[in-house]
């Protein structure tokens, strides 16, 4: 399938090109939409603010086809669901999970429902899951309350959850840590994600554990994750019922994969931090402004993360300290701005008004210099 793909001159997704790594067999019909492959790329003001030598690398997963990370895990969850013949899948999300369940749906031909905590939702996430054609039900809770709700579904025939407590969807999101490697020749000293359900860093965990087994690399990176300070239950070890954040995407208050993320951030000798809201707003504007990345608030909480460990001199317990001279520090972006564009456009995102004369626009361009 990869050389007639390819052979035609598609791209080709997580799937083909890491097959004998993910747990499907020829009876698998592959469902994809060229996903993973997404640019590594380096930052050198990063690096520069890091210092000792640090290289310091932005994995730039808004660039998968529905714009999230949630897309290398969903290629395989409904390749599975297709599979098995499910008639319908189902999710709990705060809303990259449904835009990437209800497009890949679409691409089985399987029906797709979403349950979204109500009013909680970046508009270009709701209108991924309409436009894809999805079911969208709105839940009057909390992410952790519409998960609770898809758990309870489950027994129902027919039904597959694509959550990540579908073990499917960490195996297909693992591959991002094998593109990594792939791309640099070995793993980086410290991997930084933003920390949610807590799916991710578990799949970034599994898939260098695996790439280091099969002695792909020759070393295992420190995993850093950065929950919001609101919305922090691995870091004060105990669920938050009411979980409070402007990055909507990580407001969960009891994540899926607490446990296997905590054994994991302890295994690879890093932490779980919080990062605030203001912090994450401002390497957000930080990522767009200097480095031109546009990424939803979410996404900016690794680089968040990297600002505030680097600057904490005393927390000698924080993995940041622990790195060598001139390692290598990859970050992860996990979604692409454009789904939540009402995050930016606040006050300070005004157009500046002016007649369309060339004059009168250069008079305004002199002020603002
Ligand atoms: N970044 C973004 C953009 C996300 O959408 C999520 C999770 C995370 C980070 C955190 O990843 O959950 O694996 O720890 N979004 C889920 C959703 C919960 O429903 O779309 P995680």
């Amino acid at each position: 399938m990869k050389e007639s793909l390819e052979a035609h001159g598609a791209s080709i997704g997580v799937i083909e090109r890491y097959r004998e790594h993910l747990p499907v067999t020829e009876a698998t019909p592959v469902v994809s939409l060229s996903e993973g492959s997404t640019p590594l790329i380096y930052s050198p003001r990063l690096s520069a603010m890091m210092g000792r030598g640090c290289r310091v690398y932005l994995k730039y997963e808004g660039l998968n086809p529905t714009g999230s990370f949630k897309d290398r895990g969903m290629t395989v969850a409904l390749s599975k669901a297709a599979e098995s013949g499910a008639r319908l899948v189902i999710c709990a999300s705060t809303g990259n999970t449904s835009a990437a369940a209800a497009a890949y749906a679409a691409r089985a031909g399987i029906q797709c429902a979403v349950f979204l905590p109500s009013g909680k939702i970046a508009m270009g996430k709701l209108a991924q899951a309409f436009v894809y054609g999805a079911v969208v039900i709105a839940i009057e809770g909390n992410f952790d309350q519409c998960l609770k709700l898809v758990r309870e579904m489950a027994t129902e025939p027919g039904i597959s959850i694509v959550n990540s407590i579908n073990p499917y969807r960490l195996e297909g999101q693992k591959t991002a840590a094998f593109e990594i490697i792939d791309a640099l020749g070995d793993a980086p000293h410290l991997q930084v994600l933003p920390v949610g359900n807590a799916g991710n860093t578990t799949a970034y965990w599994r898939g260098y554990l695996e790439y280091h087994r099969l002695h792909r690399a020759t070393r295992l990176p420190r995993m850093l994750g950065f929950e919001a300070a609101g919305a922090a239950p691995i870091y004060y070890e105990r669920v938050i019922e009411h979980p409070e954040t402007a990055a909507s995407a990580i407001r969960i208050g009891n994540p899926a994969s607490w446990n296997m993320a905590t054994a994991a951030i302890q295994e690879s000798g890093g932490a779980i931090e919080i990062i605030t809201d203001e912090e994450i707003f401002a390497a957000q504007s930080w990522l767009a402004s200097q480095e031109g990345l546009f990424v939803e608030p979410a996404s900016a909480a690794s680089v968040a993360g990297l600002f505030k460990c680097r600057s904490q001199t005393a927390c000698a317990d924080c993995p940041v300290q622990k790195i060598p001279d001139e390692a290598i520090i990859v970050c992860t972006l996990t979604g692409h701005g454009l789904k939540d564009t009402a995050s930016v456009l606040n006050d300070r995102a005004k157009p500046v008004p002016a007649p369309a004369d060339k004059s009168a626009i250069l008079s305004i361009l002199e002020k603002t210099r």
